[in-house]
């Protein structure tokens, strides 16, 4: 029986977007190596922990009924490893986690790995276990390969499987627009079929990251957008062939360049400004080619607690 009431936990926690994805071939663990660049985005989840005699978890908001509250749920992936790591039972007393989703589910902006981040953060404050910023990334990288940058944030350099990061310098504020699918993709299965495409006919890969890096520090989103790429932009287009009219539609609407996010099918517009994509964000609405439209900037931080903030 609890005697005291438990202070829950709060933790923000935001959605990214890869601005270069450079994917090499398969390995034997059936990962393959990346050069990517993160930026995290101003859509966010928020993840509240609480002690409570019985474990689980709920998820609210957009896409939440697509969402596993099981074992599979990565958030639960945290628990258990922070569990084991500091030698705790994660049932006595249980952790209650409630997820409320602001980034897509199954939209390539890295949701489910974001909501790890956060709990591994959350859960780290609820057990006052004081593990430190790196070796939680440590961790993180255990549970999945985006966990890592969803807790850093900003703009980072990805190799490895992508849980390898080197912050970049960023200072500018870019504006984007956020368009979102009618159903998730599945990232296996996406990585799965470009190797079939590149096994078949080949594709196109995307060239060295230096030039994208030093758009990044000049801040001009016009160099920038000439540079955007995404090796996973071919698969995704191929098992979701309406991508290629949704990406047409965000430059008609006045977007400097799309690019599929990640995996997929989410679609990320480069926009000269913030006024400017609220301007393409209607008119892409209007084009009726995604679910849901959204204004969103970048670089935004990784996960923190905001308990003392209003969590939304
Ligand atoms: O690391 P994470 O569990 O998020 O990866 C999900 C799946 O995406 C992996 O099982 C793998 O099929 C694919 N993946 C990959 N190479 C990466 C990252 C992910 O093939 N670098």
């Amino acid at each position: 029986m609890l005697s005291v009431v438990p202070t829950p936990i709060t933790v923000r926690v935001p959605a990214k977007v890869n601005l270069h994805l450079a994917v090499g071939d398969a390995r034997p663990d059936g990962y393959h190596d990346l050069v990517t660049v993160f930026q995290a985005l101003s859509l966010t989840d928020d993840v509240t922990v609480v002690a409570a005699e019985e474990s689980g978890i709920e998820v609210r908001g957009e896409g939440a009924d697509l969402v596993p509250t099981g074992p599979e749920n990565l958030a639960w992936k945290a628990v258990r490893l922070l569990a084991e790591r500091a030698g705790k039972d994660p049932d006595e007393p249980g952790v209650w986690i409630s997820i409320n989703k602001g980034i897509p589910v199954a939209g390539g902006m890295a949701g489910g790995s974001a909501d790890a981040a956060a709990a591994l953060l959350a859960l780290n404050q609820l057990w006052k276990l004081e593990i430190g910023r790196d070796e939680l990334g440590e961790l993180a990288g255990e549970i999945g390969s985006d966990v890592p940058f969803s807790l850093q944030g900003g703009t980072a350099l990805g190799t490895g499987r992508g849980e390898r990061l080197v912050p970049v310098l960023a200072r500018h504020t870019f504006h984007w627009v956020i368009g979102l699918a009618k159903d998730g993709l599945s990232t296996p299965e996406v990585f799965g079929e470009l190797d079939r495409l590149r096994t078949d006919n080949g594709t196109n890969r995307v060239g060295e990251v230096e030039p994208l890096l030093e758009a990044l520090a000049s801040g001009d989103p016009r160099q920038l957008a000439l540079l955007l790429g995404n090796d996973l932009q071919s698969a995704a287009v191929s098992l979701r062939p309406v991508l290629r009219r949704t990406l047409r539609a965000g430059v008609q609407a006045g977007a400097l360049a799309g690019i599929v996010s990640g995996s997929g099918p989410t679609c990320a517009f480069l926009c000269t400004d913030a006024d400017s994509a609220v301007r393409v964000a209607a008119e892409l609405s209007g084009a009726g080619v995604c679910r849901t439209v959204r204004v969103a900037h970048g670089p935004v931080p990784g996960a923190k607690i905001v308990s003392e903030e209003s969590a939304h």
